[in-house]
């Protein structure tokens, strides 16, 4: 039975959603019983819109993958489908439409293929990037030094501007670096998960426009998407990559990018051939524009289940009531309630000022002297799953809090509201540990001291 989904009875199947009754295609997953009594295995039950309700859990709230809807989840587990029959074609060829949707492209061309965000930088590195060609990659944290790293595996020669912990890069310093030397391409993170730092991709699109305009704009998107403001067509960018995991919804498993006509035309007139198999747009672009056709066509296997998910999920984000603006705006309201909360706690944000703060997750470092083992278990123990640092600078001295997605936009769901009240348990007990040698201090007069403290 282990993995099975178990139906509690088809009389309350029939009447807990107008979608469902015994014999739909839903139902009959080759993997989900019907069984005729309360007993429900895996702690599964039943949800008002699919059906289909995932177990209790503890809230997933690092920066990736996020919380899944329940009728994304259950979209994956459709029944195996080939990839090339006409039920699921169509499936495909919505999740590339919708894919332009997200991200206001009417030209963009998504690519859609099998693997993490990490895939994304392989596909710029092998395609856009001819080996010994130049490019300037804009580091806020972690992933400007894997993505700098995944374009010197291909041959690029590349050259970083490192912006200070907790800030993005400068305009004017990306500008002088423009005038200084041609880049085939120009990298920037939208929000570095390792910092929570969140670039502006609008100046960033905008400066290389005015200086260097053959140059290319790589965003990477991975944790921005879907949950930041990114106007595509309108900022004049040639690339976003991103992945499934998180802002989108989705489990992880996909990686998108879109890229620009232009980039695409870099592309074709290459001069020497693409530096990858798997990663090769020669390979692709096929496959994704059979599929957009209505047609099917083979290069790899798409994965066919996940992409049932995304298609859902993508429906959610691009077809209801909340539009993908006001999703943007959910995002920001939610993330301004888990930053006001933190700093009430006297917790200092690595980003250094609200300008670099991204919406989708906060970056927060531990109190003087309390370390994660004196937060992170707790929060566990409150069932709220943060993350840990990974700037390697400073790891050990702060944690990674995600909201994105379901969490930020479905306030029905009170996730944030949860991770509010597991920091407001959790940060003064521990800091109370610390300071007890130090007498009586009231909580508010520790939380000014820390932040006065952090000021200095
Ligand atoms: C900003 C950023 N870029 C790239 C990646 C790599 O994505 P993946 O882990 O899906 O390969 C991540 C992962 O978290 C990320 O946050």
């Amino acid at each position: 039975m282990q993995g099975r989904l178990l139906i509690q009875s088809s009389r309350r199947l029939a009447s807990s959603s107008g979608r469902l009754c015994v014999g739909t295609r839903h139902l009959l997953h080759p993997h989900i019983s019907v069984i005729s009594h309360n007993c429900v295995l895996n702690q599964r039950s039943m949800s008002q819109s699919t059906g289909f309700k995932q177990g209790p859990h503890k809230l997933l709230v690092i920066p990736g993958p996020i919380e899944v809807h329940d009728d994304v989840l259950f979209a994956n587990a459709h029944s195996s489908v080939s990839h090339v029959s006409p039920d699921f074609i169509p499936v495909f060829g919505d999740c590339i439409r919708m894919t332009r949707d997200v991200l206001f492209t009417r030209t963009g061309q998504p690519f859609i293929v099998a693997g993490s965000g990490t895939l994304g930088w392989d596909e710029v590195a092998s395609n856009l990037v001819e080996p010994g060609e130049s490019a300037l990659v804009l580091h806020s944290g972690y992933f400007g030094d894997s993505f700098a790293d995944c374009l010197e595996t291909y041959g690029a020669k590349v050259t970083q501007i490192k912006a200070p912990i907790g800030s993005a890069v400068q305009i004017d310093d990306l500008k002088t670096a423009l005038q200084q030397k041609k880049y085939k391409v120009v990298t920037v993170t939208h929000v570095d998960t390792s910092t929570g730092v969140l670039s502006d991709i609008k100046a960033v699109a905008k400066a290389v426009q005015e200086v260097s305009p053959e140059t290319l704009v790589i965003v990477d998107g991975v944790c921005s998407v879907a949950s930041e403001e990114i106007k595509f067509d309108e900022w004049g960018l040639d690339v976003v990559l991103t992945a499934s995991q998180k802002g989108l919804g989705t489990p992880p498993g996909l990686s998108l990018l879109v890229a620009s006509e232009r980039a695409i035309q870099t592309f074709e007139q290459r001069r020497t051939p693409v530096t990858s198999y798997y990663a090769s747009w020669k390979r692709w672009l096929p496959i994704m524009k059979a599929y957009e056709a209505g047609t099917a066509a083979y290069f790899a296997t798409p994965p066919v289940n996940l992409i049932y998910a995304f298609n859902t999920s993508l429906k959610q984000i691009t077809q209801s009531s909340i539009s993908v603006d006001d999703r943007i705006r959910l995002h920001r309201e939610a993330s301004r309630k888990v930053k006001e909360a933190a700093t009430s706690l006297g917790l200092k944000q690595l980003a250094t000022d609200p300008a670099f703060a991204a919406n989708g997750m906060t970056a927060l470092y531990f109190p003087d002297g309390i370390v994660a083992g004196q937060v992170l278990p707790k929060l566990l123990q409150e069932d709220i799953v943060v993350a840990g640092g990974l700037h390697k600078d400073i790891r050990e001295k702060y944690f990674r809090i995600g909201h994105m997605g379901i969490t930020a936009v479905d306030s029905s769901r009170g996730d944030i509201d949860k991770i509010v009240a597991a920091l407001k348990k959790v940060i003064p007990e521990a800091t109370g540990v610390v300071n007890k040698t130090l007498g009586a201090y009231s909580y508010n007069e520790r939380a000014e001291a820390m932040q006065a403290r952090s000021r200095l």
